[in-house]
């Protein structure tokens, strides 16, 4: 027997908060699974561990991000649960350099409580609101406190700013204006922050640590095939070789580490999970495009081949991520933009993108599909 849907004010189990949050955000198990039993437990007014979320470019940090901010607005009785707001590390590091970043996030929270309690609220109400809300800082990489030699004290003084928030039960807060000004006595401790960042160049350095220190050997894996047959491959991967000592290094200081209970680190994207997103994200490029082609009048398709197709191209630039969807459908769809209703191929108002279509984009170059003869071959 299956159990009965949560009721909306009763708080949802870690599997329908993670169900949810795949709607959004695919692959990445891991971080969707820790992410989700914290709000569970973030809903149920407990404590919880703050979690730093590592994974490169386009690997779906902020659509996690997102995805849980939905989550909370699609529901008013949790959204009451929890007030979330979402910073750019960059601004706490502009802020600390007055010594205003903690304050900055307080004031956010208090704004956003604000918002959700009405402004005839009472302002200890709001307070109490804002105190155990949920702070997603993004691009947290971006406040480290030094890059190679060099100490970057922005970054430094805005890891301090959110160390002195994270387990406090007093950090002092000057009230706005529209709160009757005054100063007050915030406790932070029930805070749940989630940091992410791409961590640019860590993957090379946690590698180049490995290689020198146990060798190459060290990554090689040997596998028994069924005919008797010896493989032996190097693979390397973040997760495995991470070391708290690497995130030191890069600039995050341990004191700062030390009040993260998890570091995630997230996967690659895949081809399977490309074509996903491709096929079914909602801000997917092809959405987009057959929303353009739709204002012309234009019922755009594509066969899931081609879309295959396209997504083992974009897996090839493990940099972007997913955003190497965008560059690469590009390639082959802007040929059809600029006149689609000459577009070759156009047939009772449809345009069906085929394999043979996306090799044709993609062997026209990024440019060359942009001229008028490019692309189409003739
Ligand atoms: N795991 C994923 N699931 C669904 N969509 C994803 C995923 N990863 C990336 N995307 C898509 O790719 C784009 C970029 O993703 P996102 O902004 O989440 O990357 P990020 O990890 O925050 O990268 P960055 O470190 O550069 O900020 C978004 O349009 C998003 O829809
Ligand atoms: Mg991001």
């Amino acid at each position: 027997m299956t159990a009965p849907p949560p009721s909306p004010s009763s708080i949802p189990p870690p599997t329908a908060i993670a169900a949810a949050l795949g709607k959004r955000v695919f692959g990445q198990p891991e971080a969707v699974r820790e992410v989700s039993v914290a709000l569970a437990k973030k809903l149920a007014n407990l404590r919880v561990g703050n979690i730093l979320l590592v994974g490169s470019s386009g690997s779906g940090k902020t659509t996690l991000m997102r995805a849980v901010e939905e989550l909370l607005a699609s529901d008013p009785a949790l959204a009451l649960r929890s007030t979330v707001v979402r910073i750019h590390a960059n601004v706490l590091g502009e802020e600390a350099q007055s010594g205003g970043a903690g304050e900055r996030v307080l004031l956010r929270l208090l704004d956003r409580a604000r918002e959700q309690l009405g402004p005839e609220a009472p302002v200890e109400r709001m307070v109490a609101q804002a105190s155990h809300g949920l702070v997603f800082i993004d691009e947290v990489d971006k406040i480290r406190s030094r890059a190679g030699d060099e100490v970057q004290v922005s970054g430094l003084r805005a890891q301090e700013a959110l160390l002195t928030l994270i387990e406090n039960e007093a950090v002092p807060l000057r009230l706005p204006e529209w709160a009757g000004g005054g100063t007050v006595a915030v406790d932070s401790s029930r805070l749940l922050f989630v940091c992410a960042g791409a961590f640019e160049g860590l993957y090379e350095s946690v590698f180049r640590r490995v290689v020198q220190g146990a060798g190459e050997q060290s990554l090689k894996k040997t596998t028994v095939t069924e005919t008797g047959r010896i493989l032996e491959e190097v693979s390397f991967s973040l997760r495995e070789w991470l070391r708290s000592e690497d995130l030191f290094e890069y600039g995050i200081t341990p004191q700062f580490l030390s009040r993260f209970d998890a570091v995630v680190v997230l996967d690659p994207l895949g081809e399977a999970e490309l074509f996903k997103i491709f096929a079914e994200s909602a801000d997917s490029a092809l959405r987009q495009s057959r929303a353009y082609f739709a204002s012309q009048g234009i019922k755009l398709e594509m066969t899931e081949p081609a879309a295959r197709r396209l997504a083992t191209e974009a897996a090839r630039q493990p940099r972007l991520g997913a955003r190497a969807l965008k560059e690469v459908f590009r390639r082959v769809i802007r040929p059809y933009e600029f006149d689609p209703q000459h577009a070759p191929g156009l047939a009772d108002g449809r345009l069906r993108i085929e394999v043979a279509d996306v090799e044709r984009g993609l062997a026209g170059g990024r440019d060359d599909a942009a001229t008028s003869s490019g692309g189409w071959g003739v």
